[in-house]
């Protein structure tokens, strides 16, 4: 494993902002990583795990080693006649996995078909979409601690799952490089369409008793209509979170909002929508300078081409002053700030 200097990340994630990393290491294998975290102790260098870099905004240069996350990995560990646990190595990449397990009859991500970046990062946000997320099929998370270089396995239970949230970004926060992940996937066709645009759109297509191919192909579709192509216009999904607010809250902001789309959360909590705020604060389509709001998707902050990490935060923020002052509503960057 070479350990590079100055290594350019602008390929290395999807806003395509132009940064450097000082240290630079592609990690194919786990004794790579536990030799590359070596290094970064040994030279008192910060870690920063990177996958696809489709949920992270470069503000500024990383400071220390990236870790650049190739180790491959697709083995199953488990075999029975519903279920099967599926081994599957971090740097494998996750649109690919999901479309591999329906060819093999593995049922239980077709709803996070075609989200970018790699098996390990899925749960350090514990990716979702449409219904479903990774917490409802992940068995067990391999990792290694960053700061001993000791491995740990983490039960599903122990990962402290939540929406846009896990362990990982709380209390382990960059703690822990993901090595592995074991998922739990069905043989049965269990399938997940009650999700309200999902179950709009079989509606409309006639489908009463949806396959789990037919809810890939939906959420394919409806995915590729509404959410820009990293590659053809730099983005990382959703810039904000949806906000999760108190049952009171949503009832005061939906007298004066009738048409506010709100989702019940649990728990006496009710999740807004964030590009509804968003656009009805007037930012939907515009521009400051190359930095801008996608004009089909309020909640996506795009690079026009040559923005900076500084110039997409000053976007963000104008945004969230904006929402702060006509909702009283705060709104969280999802995406990992550096720099
Ligand atoms: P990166 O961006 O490289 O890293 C993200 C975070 O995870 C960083 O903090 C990084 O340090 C950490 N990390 C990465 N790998 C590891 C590892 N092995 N160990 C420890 N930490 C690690 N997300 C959703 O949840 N649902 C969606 O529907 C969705 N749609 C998207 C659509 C688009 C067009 C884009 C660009 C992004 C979307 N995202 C979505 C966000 C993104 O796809 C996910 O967060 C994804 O899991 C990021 O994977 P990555 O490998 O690119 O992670
Ligand atoms: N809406 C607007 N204006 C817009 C876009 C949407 O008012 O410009 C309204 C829609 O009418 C809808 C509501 O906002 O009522 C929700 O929109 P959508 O269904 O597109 O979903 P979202 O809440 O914006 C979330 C996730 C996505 C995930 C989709 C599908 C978050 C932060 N985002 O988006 O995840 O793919 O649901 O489940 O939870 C990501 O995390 O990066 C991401 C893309």
């Amino acid at each position: 494993m070479k350990i590079l200097r100055d290594h350019s990340l602008r390929h290395l994630n999807t806003f395509g902002i132009d940064a450097a990393a000082p240290w630079f290491a592609g990690v194919t294998t786990v004794d790579e990583l536990l030799e590359a975290l070596a290094f970064a102790r040994e030279n008192g260098l910060p870690v920063l795990p990177l996958g696809r870099g489709s949920n992270i905004l470069m503000a500024g240069d990383p400071l220390g080693l990236v870790v650049h996350l190739l180790i491959p990995g697709f083995a199953v560990v488990e075999d029975g006649p519903q279920n099967i646990r599926l081994r599957v190595g971090a740097g494998e990449d996750w649109p690919t996995l999901v479309d591999r397990c329906l060819e093999l009859g593995l049922f239980g991500l077709e709803n996070l078909v075609l989200i970018p970046g790699t098996a390990g990062a899925a749960p350090i946000q514990n990716i979702g979409a449409y219904g479903v997320e990774v917490c409802d099929v992940l068995d067990e998370v391999e990792a290694v601690e960053i700061a001993t270089g000791r491995v740990r396995t983490f039960r599903n239970a122990e990962c402290g799952f939540g929406y846009r949230h896990s362990i990982f970004k709380g209390d382990l926060r960059h703690r822990f490089v993901v090595s592995a992940i074991v998922l739990r996937l069905s043989r049965e066709p269990l399938v997940s369409a009650s999700y309200g645009s999902l179950a709009a759109e079989l509606g409309l297509r006639g489908i009463i008793r949806p396959t789990p191919y037919d809810v890939a192909g939906v959420i394919r579709e409806l995915r590729l209509m509404r959410l820009p192509d990293p590659k053809v216009l730099g983005n990382a999904g959703s810039f904000f979170e949806n906000p999760v607010v108190d049952a009171v809250v949503a009832e005061r902001l939906k007298a004066s909002n009738p048409d506010l789309p709100v989702f019940p959360s649990g728990n006496g909590k009710v999740k807004l929508a964030a590009a509804w705020l968003i656009e009805r604060c007037g930012f939907k389509g515009i521009r400051r300078g190359a930095a801008g709001v996608h004009p089909l998707h309020a909640l996506v902050l795009v690079n026009h081409g040559g923005a900076t990490g500084r110039d997409i935060l000053a976007l963000a923020d104008e945004i969230r002053a904006a929402v702060r002052l006509r909702f009283d509503v705060e709104l969280a960057i999802e995406p990992r700030v550096v720099g």
